[in-house]
This record gives C-alpha cells, sequence and structure tokens, in this order.
C-alpha cells in the first residue's frame, strides 16, 4: 500500500479510506499476508484519482467507475473529453481575460456582464462574437457538402454555429451548445436546439441526414458526438481535416513556417482514418479557393496579409488554441517577411493555383 501511494502521489490514509468505503480494494495477499493491489486494482485507482481530479466527489466517482457499460478504454475517453473541455474552457478564460485587459488599456469600459462572462467563458461563447465579422458561407465548399446530402429531406446540422452551409430547399434542425453563436443566426435561420453532439436529443433515425461542418475537433468527445450522428440519422456528412497525412501541414506555409505549434494540437485529435471508421464513411479531399469567401484557418493562403488583420484571426479557434505568445511570434514573423520579400521568394509559385489540397476532407457516410 506505501509503494502504491507513493506511485499515485496519495497518502496511505487515502487508500485506507478508498479501502473502507468500498471505491478501491486491493484484491490480492502478499506472501507475508499483506494486502496488494492486482492491476485491475490499480486501473480503478487511477481512474477514481484521474475523476477526483478533475473535481468530481466521491459519491460521483463511484457511480462512475461502477458504471456497467464503462470498460477502461471508455474511462480513458471520457476523461479524455472531460479534459479537453476544460483545456478549452481555460483558452476560453484566458481569451476573454486577454481582451479585457486590452480594453482597461485603452481605458474601453468593461460591462458587469463582459466581467462575468470571463467566468463561463467556453470558446465559442468567448470567441463567437467576432465569428460573423469573415465567416460566411464559400459557394464552392457548399455545393460540394449539399452534393454529398444527396437526396435528404430533413437535416441535422450538429455545431450549426451562425448556419453557414445550412442547405436551402431541406428541412434543417441546427444544434449549438453555445449562446453566443446561437444568438448570432441570422433571422429566418433554420431552428436552433441548445445541445452538444455527444448527447442529441433525438430519437434514432430522427433525420435522413446529420451534418457536420468545421466543429468536430471542438467536441469534447469526438468520437461519441460521431457515433450520435451516426444513431440519430441515416446518412452523415462530416467536413473536417486531415490528421493521419501530415504532408499538408508543410506545404501550408503558415503552419510550417510560422505556427508550428499547429502540429501539437493536431496530436490531440482524433485520428480521420477512426473518424471514418467509426461512421463507415469515405473522405474526399475539399480544395480550398484562392479567394475564400469564408474566413476559416486556410482560407488566405494565397492572401498572406490576411493573417496579420486582427480581426480574421479572432474568427480562427487555432489562434486562441496556440496562444497569445505563439500568435504574436507567428504574426512578427509573416509581418517581417512580407516586408522583406522573403515570404514572396518561397511561396511565389502559389500565385499559379487556383485552389490548394491543405488537408480539408468530406467524410461522407
Ligand atoms: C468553427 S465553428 C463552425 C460553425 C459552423 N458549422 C460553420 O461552419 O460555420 C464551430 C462550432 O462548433 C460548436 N461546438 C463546440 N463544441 C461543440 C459540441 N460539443 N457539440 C456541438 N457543437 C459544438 C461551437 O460552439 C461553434 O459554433
Amino acid at each position: 500500500m506505501g509503494r502504491v501511494a507513493e506511485l499515485a502521489g496519495v497518502s496511505v490514509r487515502t487508500l485506507h479510506h478508498y479501502d473502507r468505503i468500498g471505491l478501491v480494494r486491493p484484491s490480492a495477499r502478499t506472501p507475508a499476508g499483506y494486502r496488494a493491489y492486482r492491476a485491475g486494482d490499480m486501473e480503478r485507482l487511477r481512474e477514481v484519482l484521474a475523476y477526483r481530479r478533475l473535481g468530481f466527489g466521491l459519491r460521483e466517482v463511484a457511480e462512475l467507475v461502477d458504471d456497467p457499460s464503462a470498460d477502461a478504454l471508455a474511462h480513458l475517453h471520457r476523461l479524455r473529453g472531460l479534459l479537453r473541455e476544460r483545456r478549452d474552457l481555460a483558452d476560453a478564460m484566458v481569451a476573454a481575460i486577454d481582451r479585457e485587459i486590452a480594453a482597461r488599456a485603452e481605458g474601453v469600459p468593461v460591462t458587469p456582464e463582459e466581467q462575468l462572462g470571463v467566468l463561463g467563458a467556453r470558446l465559442y461563447d468567448a470567441i463567437g462574437g467576432a465569428y460573423p465579422a469573415t465567416r460566411r458561407t464559400e459557394p464552392r465548399i457548399a455545393a460540394q457538402i449539399w452534393e454529398a446530402l444527396g437526396d435528404a429531406r430533413t437535416v441535422v446540422n450538429v455545431g450549426g454555429g451562425t448556419g453557414s452551409y445550412e442547405p436551402p430547399g431541406r428541412e434543417v434542425t441546427a444544434v449549438e451548445p453555445s449562446a453566443v453563436m446561437r444568438a448570432q443566426r441570422p433571422a429566418g435561420s433554420a431552428p436552433c436546439v441548445a445541445a452538444a453532439a455527444e448527447r442529441l436529443p433525438f430519437a434514432d433515425h430522427a433525420f435522413d441526414v446529420a451534418m457536420a461542418v468545421s466543429t468536430v475537433h471542438h467536441w469534447g468527445d469526438p468520437m461519441a458526438g460521431l457515433r450520435e450522428m451516426r444513431r440519430v440519422a441515416r446518412r452523415v456528412v462530416v467536413l473536417t481535416f486531415d490528421t493521419d497525412e501530415p504532408g499538408w501541414q508543410d506545404r501550408f506555409w503558415l503552419t510550417r513556417d510560422y505556427l508550428p505549434e499547429f502540429a501539437d494540437l493536431l496530436a490531440d485529435f482524433p485520428s480521420l482514418g477512426g473518424m471514418a471508421e467509426a461512421i463507415g464513411a469515405r473522405a474526399e479531399p475539399v480544395p480550398v479557393p484562392w479567394d475564400c469567401a469564408d474566413g476559416l484557418f486556410e482560407a488566405y493562403w494565397r492572401s498572406p496579409g490576411a493573417y496579420l488583420e486582427e480581426h480574421v484571426r479572432m474568427a480562427m479557434s487555432v489562434w486562441t488554441k496556440v496562444g497569445p505568445e505563439a500568435e504574436r511570434r507567428a504574426v512578427h514573423g509573416l509581418e517581417d517577411d512580407l516586408r522583406s520579400g522573403r515570404w514572396a521568394e518561397r511561396n511565389g509559385d502559389l500565385a499559379a493555383l487556383d485552389a490548394a489540397d491543405l488537408g480539408l476532407r468530406l467524410l461522407v457516410a
């Protein structure tokens, strides 16, 4: 018990307490008759301590680890999802705090709502206000998505945001967890339900198709969300990006030369192959046109100066996720290279391209 306490970084008293209340019981005995932990007990202890660290009370932890439908892998996925949610929340709080610091420095009054907003900030509640300035329907990408919807009459758009890719002429229901994003949906757009992908409030096969555009990488548990989409619809269409084939990150000068931190974000994300398998999808490339109308992260591959604009970056979650230090360094580096002509020297060949494959993929199942 002493050795396990040392390994786990808890006191022997804590282990005794867990034993007494039946939370983690050492189920073996050493030859000398001391109680000992088997591999399964250690696994359970790890789950208990991880849920405790996430702030769950002992009774809630007991319910979680005793859940008969969850094996060790399911717990790992659940813990991972909870941690990612927490990290996104921390990122969103940092972004909200940075905005308030900047506002105070400029002497702009900060309302009580804005001050309290920092506490409950979720990523899109924090950055979503900047979204409509540059994020809108790109007709060529929309055409590819809408073609993949086939003859579907009823569509659920998961993580629908402001509704940029909701198809006309079909019965659409949007799902969007961020109040800020819901509030910015244009008048007359499809009805929108406040919910998250991981728990869709719909019956099995309620829709002909479930679609999700540029959102899966924000979900706490992407696999659970994809399974939910599969459950509620007979067809699934997802616009995401390739995490398996890193070649495009080297082709995209922004991630290659200025923002290597992007690779760390990708490392946290489930593989394209894994996602495709989860929903039984094929993947097709989605080229980004040189004059892309939707200000997504890859949009300005032929117009580098756009990345120097703060309002452009604010509508791209990548910058919040890499943090202000990396953002500042990347923007300064790009600014210098644009001024010195180094960017043009390195990327002159892009001027001849009308569209680029920068890793965007449409999963169609
Ligand atoms: C980049 S925006 C994309 C919005 C829209 N699909 C579009 O293409 O314009 C990502 C959206 O995913 C939403 N989102 C974040 N977590 C989510 C979750 N767990 N379930 C569903 N949507 C989520 C965000 O609130 C945000 O509106």
